[in-house]
């Protein structure tokens, strides 16, 4: 494993740079690599704070992310200043089948509580729907149902380190099997203390793993039967024991989530 560039930061404009500078952190450890439409609504957006941060395409207009992928401390970002892009594989060099967006507005969850991440939703409202039918874009369906534990379910996040051999920039999207784990013994003292919600969901590696996002993978879709069921949190520890990832879980928002779409476009 190359766990030898485990410490810059990862900033796009070190990534801009990035053939010859220092490389951000690898965000994802083990995985397989995707192809080609397997996790059509998975995109990521970046904002003047943070380099990447997952998120998923559910309206033409409308992509899902985190609320702290989206603020600055309290306030949020302005959304002209938030880039949102779909239906690319790789980080870079872009493909040609990227749609890439500027937001047009983001609407945070009201009850987002930074210091427990309760609530960690937000919508990016893009400034031009995304291009459909596209070959590599296509809406999330959400989940309204429960998700049982023991459902193994996909991840797909994002990758982006040199393999040290040749020198090539790995930036590849990447996806690992993840098994939702009980709620209860996720919040045991020595795992989450309780920190998991009704509104959350545990799963993925309890123990160390050689298969795990790391924080660079935040917001990231979290996929079971082809639907979208969380989109990750916290605990995105890169293979750490004790601090299995923890997604906000969607079907909780649903009907949030739709308001506030319906409040603003006419369909
Ligand atoms: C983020 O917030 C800080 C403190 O309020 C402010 O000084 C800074 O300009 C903000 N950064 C961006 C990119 O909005
Ligand atoms: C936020 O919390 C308040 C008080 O618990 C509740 O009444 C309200 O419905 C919540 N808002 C949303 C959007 O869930």
């Amino acid at each position: 494993m190359t766990y030898a560039i485990v410490f810059a930061v990862c900033t796009f404009a070190v990534l801009s740079l990035a053939v010859g500078a220092d490389l951000p952190d690898p965000l994802l450890v083990g995985g397989t690599e995707s192809t080609w439409g397997s996790f059509p609504s998975a995109a990521f957006i970046r904002t003047p704070t943070l380099s990447f941060c997952g998120a998923a395409v559910i309206h033409p207009e409308f992509v899902l992310t985190l609320a702290q992928c989206v603020l600055n401390g309290t306030a949020t970002h302005l959304p002209e200043h938030v880039e949102i892009i779909a239906g690319d594989l790789n980080v870079f060099p872009q493909s040609v089948e990227r749609q890439t967006r500027s937001g047009r507005e983001i609407i945070v969850h009201r009850n987002f509580t930074a210091f427990n991440l309760r609530n960690d939703i937000a919508l990016v409202r893009v400034d031009r729907a995304f291009k459909l039918p596209s070959n590599t874009v296509e809406l999330a369906v959400r989940r309204k149902r429960i998700t049982p534990s023991e459902e193994v379910c996909l991840l797909p996040g994002w990758n982006i380190q040199r393999t040290t051999t040749s020198g090539k920039i790995e930036s590849g999207q990447k996806y690992l099997s993840v098994e939702i784990l009980d709620r209860d013994m996720c919040n045991e003292a020595h795992i989450h203390e309780g920190r998991v919600r009704e509104s959350m969901l545990c799963g993925g590696n309890l123990f160390q793993s050689s298969n795990a996002a790391c924080s660079g993978n935040l917001g990231c879709p979290l996929y079971c039967g082809e639907q979208l069921v969380g989109l990750m949190s916290f605990g995105a520890n890169c293979g750490l024991a004790n601090d299995p990832p923890v997604f906000s879980q969607v079907r909780y928002f649903n009907r949030w989530i739709d308001e506030e779409i319906l409040e603003r476009v006419v369909n």
